[in-house]
């Protein structure tokens, strides 16, 4: 097991605010980060920050944080966005290439907040441009975790881990003693299916699925969270973070998100990480990191909170914990398939074109499937990657195509 900053060669030097960019600025994480610079102004100075299409919205940020330059992916999204910000004297820029020039431009620290796939090509630029990554956008390690680490080894920067759970065991893990660990576990809040029978699942609609407990998040990762494949993503992303097996991350239920995850030590010792569930908390301390800043937040209150309850989770009720253990013993090709046919199967629940119980299958065939078009692919740079996304994209496709017409008859 290692600290995944070990090699920040940046941050613990610096004087002077931190130069940042933020990457999803217009989204949950990237809304709540905006938040966090605004209470710790003097801090930070902002370069850039982009977005998919919100334009009107992500000219709002880019005026208020007094950013450089502004960029959508969306290329008609390109002159709202340069009217949005007429007078300003803030840039704008469109395309996907351009959001990917953005991350390059010269700072600190870029906050990774993109979702999915998406996130990839922008983070791993910012990563040769010397930043270091204040990771949201876990895809970018389910899709290419050993290339990620490769590069972020070879230039020298540290991936400060923004997921409420792996923020938890980077704080957790006493660097000195990463070799003394045993175990770690991340903690899971269940989603609103948690005590759901798999007859009720079947019915399960959009809006219940999208109702998460505890946590306020974009669309992607609130269906994640109800399907447990967010849960699945992140024990690829623990070890990809902290180089630890599949075996020894442990998944426990816990409804109440306060505990977000504990290091196990091999003389017994457990150190766990509390926080009340806010965003705003992990991504504050990856911000400031290694040092705190105040930043107004829900305050955890044990006394309130009252019982705190774990439980393992159930794998029959949420295949998408095994799928992403199976995919992980796998190797980079199936995690890559595995993020793919997931992003596919969750944007056709979102339209209403899928049943919930259909996005754990589309993506169990698509991992099936893939064994004998790109089974032991390596994933050995960001063309390969893509290539791999691809078809694991066009797998998932087909089987839903292929379910539909079942159905049909
Ligand atoms: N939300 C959370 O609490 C939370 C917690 C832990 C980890 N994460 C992870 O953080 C990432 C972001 O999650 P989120 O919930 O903040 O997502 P979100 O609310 O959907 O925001 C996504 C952001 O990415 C932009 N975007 C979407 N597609 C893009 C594309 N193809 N190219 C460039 N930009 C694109 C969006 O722009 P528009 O606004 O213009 O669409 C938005 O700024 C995900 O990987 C998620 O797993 C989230």
């Amino acid at each position: 097991m290692r600290s995944p900053v070990s090699s920040s060669r940046a941050m613990r030097a610096e004087a002077g605010p931190r130069r940042i960019s933020i990457l999803g600025a217009t989204g949950s994480v990237g809304t709540s980060t905006v938040d966090v610079v605004l209470q710790q102004r003097a801090a930070f100075e902002v370069e850039v920050v982009t977005a998919q299409s919100r334009a009107d919205e992500l000219a709002a940020i880019a005026i208020r944080l007094g950013a450089k330059l502004a960029v959508v992916a969306d290329p008609d999204a390109h002159g709202a966005l340069v009217a949005a910000l007429s007078g300003s004297g803030i840039a704008a820029a469109a395309g996907p290439a351009a959001i990917i020039e953005a991350a390059a431009r010269p700072v600190d620290l870029v906050v990774a907040a993109i979702v999915g796939a998406a996130g990839l090509a922008p983070t791993l630029a910012a990563i040769e441009a010397g930043a270091d990554i204040a990771l949201a956008n876990k895809e970018c390690l389910v899709c290419a975790g050993t290339l990620f680490n490769r590069r972020a080894a070879a230039v020298g920067v540290g991936v400060l881990p923004v997921d409420s759970e792996h923020d938890a065991i980077f704080q957790a893990l006493e660097a000195e003693n990463a070799s003394a660990v045993d175990r770690i576990t991340i903690t899971a809040s269940g989603g609103p299916f948690r005590t759901w029978t798999l007859e009720q699942m079947s019915r399960a609609t959009l809006a219940q699925a999208l109702k998460h407990p505890n946590w306020t998040m974009g669309r992607k990762i609130t269906i994640d969270s109800a399907t447990m494949m967010n849960k699945g993503l992140e024990i690829i992303e623990a070890h990809h973070l902290f180089d630890i097996e599949s075996d020894r991350i442990d998944v426990l239920v816990h409804p109440q998100s306060v505990v977000h995850g504990f290091v196990a030590y091999t003389d017994g010792s457990v150190i766990a990480h509390m926080g009340a569930p806010d965003m705003r908390i992990p991504i504050a301390h990856c911000l400031a990191w290694p040092k705190r800043v105040a930043v107004a937040t829900p305050r955890l209150d044990l006394a309130l909170a009252g019982t705190l309850t774990f439980e393992k989770p159930d794998l029959e009720r949420f295949p998408s914990l095994q799928l992403a253990r199976r995919a992980l013993e796998s190797g980079n090709w199936a995690t890559n398939i595995l993020n793919a046919a997931n992003e596919v199967a969750v944007q056709y629940f979102l339209a209403g074109e899928i049943d919930y119980l259909d996005i754990a299958a589309t993506v169990e065939s698509a991992l099936d499937l893939a064994t004998a078009t790109v089974g032991g692919a390596e994933v050995g740079s960001i063309e390969a990657a893509l290539t791999i996304d691809a078809e694991g994209r066009r797998l998932a496709r087909e089987t839903i195509a292929r379910r539909g017409r079942l159905r049909a008859g």
